[in-house]
């Protein structure tokens, strides 16, 4: 049965993940995988996700099925969260998934069930297990311009006329905010004119929301998504709790499918716990607990945000030393995109080349294409990172 298996390459940021455990070097330095890290280099825990798991530890009384769409009262919590007033009850489907990427891998399934011949467009570059899962599943995927490798920002002229190619009934990806893996956002206003080509063409966006306040903040950070689903009549829209709750390994996620008349809701609804029940029944549960639980009470909902803001600002304030070390080191102000830049990453533009000798030379590790995570730099270690990139030529 097993002599036909193939070997499967390796996810990039995964096998960095592996090399660097493997390294014994002492003062390495992780900026590889997506995962926020403190000053001190922990994950920590968040002290609302503690207080939440304490109350359901002592109040949770059965662990029998929950619903198999997910608890009702976190699907309300979290869409709120993402949504706000622009959610339509009457035309808004949801899912309880298995992490962001659990959502999106149902909006790719769901969006074939609806569309047999679909087409996804995703930005160039993308997260690239975007473009794995496609593969996998033999979904024709078409990239549009999306980072200019001059200015580190959005190509927008590009991607305008990308985007104006996709054809009615085709899915369009888009990152919320806090791009991935470069960096680079739209304004609002740019976000408005990608809505009107979509009106235009009738191609409908899937939103990925994997860092919904880590970028401008909460709200801001999903003001565009808000601006899609207000807009068009189907909209997808998928959001991860690992990043903004820190609570990756619980691998809670949300789809919220967005279907252009109140008819059709139900059918939408049946589709998605189908889809639920053929790949792994019912989706977890305790994550999702833990966000509905922090979510519903207002004071750990403050406490929850002023810390997730702490870390917003964290990262915001390594951006601006690593743009103030570097402007010193090259006195210029090439790398003040970094700056600019939102979210955990930014594409730093430098060769593969570079990339491996600031890997060799330094222990630095960041992804092949130069995306590096800001959340594992500490103020100690900006300073090392920007003569290495100096260094290397960068
Ligand atoms: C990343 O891009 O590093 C994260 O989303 C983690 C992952 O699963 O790749």
């Amino acid at each position: 049965m097993f002599g036909n298996l193939q070997p499967q390459a390796p996810d990039k940021i995964l096998a960095l993940m592996g090399e660097f455990r493997a390294d014994t070097r002492q003062g390495k330095i992780d900026l590889g995988v997506g995962v926020y890290k403190d000053p001190t280099g922990l994950t920590p825990v968040m002290r609302a996700v503690k207080e939440a798991e304490r109350r359901i530890w002592e109040t949770e009384t059965t662990k029998a099925y929950t619903a198999l769409t997910g608890e009702p009262a976190y699907l309300q919590a979290l869409s709120s969260m993402v949504l706000a007033d622009a959610r339509d009850d009457a035309r808004t489907a949801m899912l309880s998934t298995v992490g962001g990427t659990g959502a999106i891998r149902q909006a790719f399934e769901m969006a074939r069930m609806g569309n047999p011949d679909l087409t996804v467009h995703v930005s160039d570059p993308t997260w690239p297990n975007h473009v794995s899962m496609l593969k996998f599943m033999g979904v024709p995927y078409v990239e549009y311009r999306y980072f200019d490798a001059e200015t580190r920002g959005v190509d927008f002229e590009g991607m305008k006329a990308d985007i104006a190619r996709a054809k009615k009934g085709d899915l369009v990806l888009l990152h919320g905010c806090c791009h991935n893996p470069t960096g680079a956002n739209l304004t609002l206003d740019q976000w408005a004119e990608i809505v009107a080509i979509l009106d235009r063409t009738g191609a409908v966006p899937l939103v990925d929301l994997a860092y919904q306040g880590f970028g401008d903040g909460l709200e801001e950070d999903a003001a565009g998504t808000r601006l899609i689903v207000r807009s068009l009549p189907d909209a997808l829209v998928a959001a991860s709790c690992s990043k903004n709750f820190g609570i990756y390994r619980e691998r809670t996620g949300l789809l919220m499918v967005q279907v252009a008349a109140a008819a059709q809701k139900d059918l939408a609804q049946g589709a998605l716990a189908f889809l639920g029940r053929q790949t792994y029944s019912f989706p977890p549960d305790h994550g999702a607990r833990i966000v509905q639980t922090i979510l519903d009470d207002a004071a750990l909902a403050a406490d929850w945000k002023a810390e997730l803001e702490e870390v917003r600002l964290g990262m915001l304030g390594l951006r601006q030393q690593l743009a103030a070390e570097l402007r010193s080191l090259t006195g210029s102000d090439r790398f003040d995109f970094i700056e600019r830049h939102r979210g955990m990453f930014s594409r730093l533009g430098a060769t593969p080349e570079q990339v491996r000798r600031i890997k060799e030379d330094n222990a630095i590790y960041m992804v092949g294409d130069s995306r590096l995570n800001i959340a594992g730099l500490n103020r100690d270690s900006v300073p090392i990172l920007a003569r290495a990139i100096v260094e290397a030529g960068v």
